[in-house]
């Protein structure tokens, strides 16, 4: 009996099971390809118990940033599994590269933001819900897939703005709620001084945007606030991330899944993220 050609996005399954099949018998039996897929996933995400932080094929630079892939982190309070997702692709290190430059003018800065956020969107939105509709193209009716969902962008003010702008632009009919948080400088607290949520959920899915995740404690409070509201089906979007941040959202929010451009060293002794990129709210609209 000959076996299917199974892809896999691990290329390392796909070479267990290659040699599997040049064995004794030369072939592997399903059976034998499910145990090997399910020992590796085991495997993967055992990685993560180590350490909460810890992505299954990270590299961490000389300067001490992490990259790596998705990964989940099970052994959360709830059952929902926490996840992480940190970008790999070239344009948004690129880009990351560029905002984080001190050169990098404003107006540059909130062009970067704006293209990040839309290549980070493209990957927050990959399991989207599709549904089957018939279009009418110029030659005859065929059938094509729309997106059911309902989706609701919602920005922390100010520094998300920017990004919020750009993912409209991907998915123009996304609803946008404005959520004002803002770091006191001495207590590095949120203070929440804007919310234009309607007065009941009309969205599907809904996803926080804010450029910086330091502390946490501005996404964790605009996650409690949606949450209270009535949303259930929440993801965050942010572009740089403290190991700190994630903690707490770990804590606090295990059922959001989380989508970084790139995951940082630490926070300093004014809690801004190192190395970073400074203020992101100033550095997008001049104000520093
Ligand atoms: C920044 C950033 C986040 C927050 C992150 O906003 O845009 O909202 O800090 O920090 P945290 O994770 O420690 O809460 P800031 O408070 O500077 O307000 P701004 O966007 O108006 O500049
Ligand atoms: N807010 C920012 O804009 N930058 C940081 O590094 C931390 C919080």
């Amino acid at each position: 009996m000959s076996i299917p050609d199974v892809p896999d996005k691990n290329p390392r399954i796909n070479t267990e099971l290659r040699t599997q099949r040049s064995g004794v018998s030369g072939l592997a039996s399903k059976n034998q390809y499910r145990a090997a897929h399910a020992a590796q996933r085991s495997k993967r995400f055992s990685v993560s118990r180590v350490h909460p932080l810890t992505p299954l094929c990270c590299v961490r630079g000389s300067d001490g940033i992490l990259s790596g892939a998705s990964y989940l982190i099970p052994d959360t309070p709830h059952s929902a599994k926490f996840m992480v997702h940190i970008s790999k692709h070239p344009l948004v290190r690129h880009k990351v590269t560029l905002l984080r430059d001190v050169q990098t003018a404003p107006c540059d800065f909130r062009n970067l933001v704006g293209e990040i956020a839309q290549l980070m969107f493209f990957e927050a939105t990959a399991d989207l819900e599709l549904t089957r509709v018939t279009v009418k193209t110029p030659l005859t009716d065929c059938e094509a897939d729309v997106i059911w969902q309902r989706v609701g962008i919602v920005p922390i003010l100010r520094a998300g703005l920017g990004m919020a702008e750009a993912m409209l632009r991907v998915l123009p009919k996304a609803c946008v709620w404005h959520l004002g948080l803002f770091r006191d400088h001495s207590t590095h607290q949120p203070i929440t001084y804007y919310n234009k949520l309607p007065p009941l959920p009309n969205i599907d899915v809904g996803y926080v945007v804010d450029p910086m995740l330091a502390t946490g404690g501005s996404a964790s409070a605009a996650i409690a606030i949606l949450k209270s509201w009535g949303l259930k089906n929440i993801r965050y979007i942010g572009l740089i991330a403290a190991p700190e941040g994630v903690a707490v959202l770990r804590n606090e929010h295990p059922d959001v899944a989380i989508y970084l451009a790139a995951l940082d060293s630490h926070l300093n002794e004014n809690k801004y993220i190192v190395p970073g990129l400074g203020d992101a709210g100033d550095r997008q609209f001049g104000t520093c």
